[in-house]
């Protein structure tokens, strides 16, 4: 293999705090340790399709290692391999331009790219690994939904945020006797909303592994209002549905690998628990976007520097083709063929989502500690 001396890094799908401190790791192993040097494509394979990149060095990457989002900034819409283009008639017909970001890379003399990101991103990667460019994975996403590392950067972060928003508006609920609904991110799976809820003192956690019944909801409000205990919060996952419903969908973003998006279903069931809870006002939050932001928690900046470094070593060790892991409380190494790609919900052993178990040791402690999941 032709020897590295200047490799491209790209920050792909939704942000999540840790991105920078993984950029960071990479930029000053490689500068310290090989003596190479690294470019940042710009909003993902968006900037390797237009070449649009920046140099990274020390400077740039001085002071940047807690701070949320990416300084080479990211985006979930651009897969190469089948892009979007649009047409008059505001239809879209896609092509393949994975060629062209090849050829950018030979005319720049980027060796080989280190790709962050989730299932999408990482599925792209693979692809270009294919067409023989040097490429090593970095799993990201605040979902935690990615069954091929225990757990990613932003996560944790993301957690910070539900736990303290919880702490806020268990004071008002408190005060005005309220039931406050508060929505999370997680797509289809539960883990925010779970390990959010229980950490934030939740009474009731509904999460898309366990379909709910609103009536079992009201029955919770009810006991607790039985113990004098008259306010509840409701952690709520954007993938939550009803028992034979079916979760809400906020948009579809046609040019996007993922193109559903989910969200306010909060909102929902808020409406209707208006209509079946007489004695309470029930408020609704949706935590969204501020999940993806803040200062990086200390767990993720380690994570994200111990990820950066290893990629990079992995890369430099004639490892192309494989993606970073967190195993236990070790950085392990596996192929990127067998692990990306199987879609969202694709029934492998490591492919498609990692589900909250409804019978696990977390869902199990939550039912010992009171909290319902408005099934039983
Ligand atoms: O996968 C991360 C995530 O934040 C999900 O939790 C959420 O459903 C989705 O991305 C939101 O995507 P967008 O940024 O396109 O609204």
């Amino acid at each position: 293999m032709k020897a590295i001396r200047k490799i491209g890094i790209i920050t792909g799908g939704g942000d999540c705090s840790g991105l920078n401190a993984v950029i960071s790791g990479i930029v000053k192993a490689a500068v310290g340790k090989y003596g190479i040097e690294v470019v940042g494509y710009r909003r993902g394979y968006f900037g390797l399709y237009h070449n649009d990149f920046v140099t990274l060095d020390l400077d740039t990457v001085s002071g940047i290692m807690h701070e949320g989002g990416t300084i080479i900034k990211a985006s979930n819409k651009d897969n190469l391999f089948n892009y979007h283009f649009k047409k008059d008639d505001g239809s879209y017909e896609y092509r393949d331009v994975s060629d062209i970001a090849i050829e950018n890379m030979k005319k720049e003399n980027v060796d080989a790219l280190i790709v962050v990101g989730g299932d999408g991103t990482l599925t792209s990667a693979r692809d270009f690994h294919r067409k023989g460019v040097p490429v090593v994975g970095v799993p990201k996403t605040i979902d935690n939904d990615l069954p091929s590392t225990d757990v990613t950067f932003g996560y944790n972060t993301a957690l910070e945020t539900i736990v303290e928003s919880l702490d806020k508006i268990h004071t008002t609920a408190h005060s005005h006797d309220r039931v406050i609904v508060v929505e999370v991110m997680g797509r289809n799976t539960g883990w925010l909303a779970l390990e959010g809820g229980v950490s934030g003192s939740a009474d009731v956690v509904l999460i898309p592994e366990i379909p709910y019944d609103l009536e079992k909801v009201v029955e919770k409000v009810q006991e607790r209002d039985a113990r004098g205990r008259n306010f509840s919060i409701i952690v709520v996952s954007e993938g939550a549905k009803e028992k034979d419903g079916d979760v809400h969908v906020r948009d579809v973003v046609e040019d996007s690998p993922d193109s559903v998006r989910l969200g306010g279903v909060g909102q929902k069931i808020t409406d209707q628990l208006e209509e079946m809870i007489e004695n309470h006002e029930v408020r609704y939050t949706n935590l969204s976007y501020l999940q993806r932001g803040g200062t990086t928690s200390q767990f993720d900046r380690l994570l994200g520097l111990r990820f950066g470094v290893s990629a990079l070593d992995l890369l430099m060790q004639g490892g192309a083709g494989k993606m970073v892991r967190y195993q236990g409380r070790d950085i392990t190494r596996v192929s990127l063929e067998e692990v990306v790609g199987k879609g969202q919900t694709g029934e492998t052993s490591e492919g498609g989502d990692k589900f909250v178990d409804p019978e696990g040791q977390i869902v199990r402690t939550a039912k010992s500690l009171g909290i319902s999941f408005g099934d039983e």
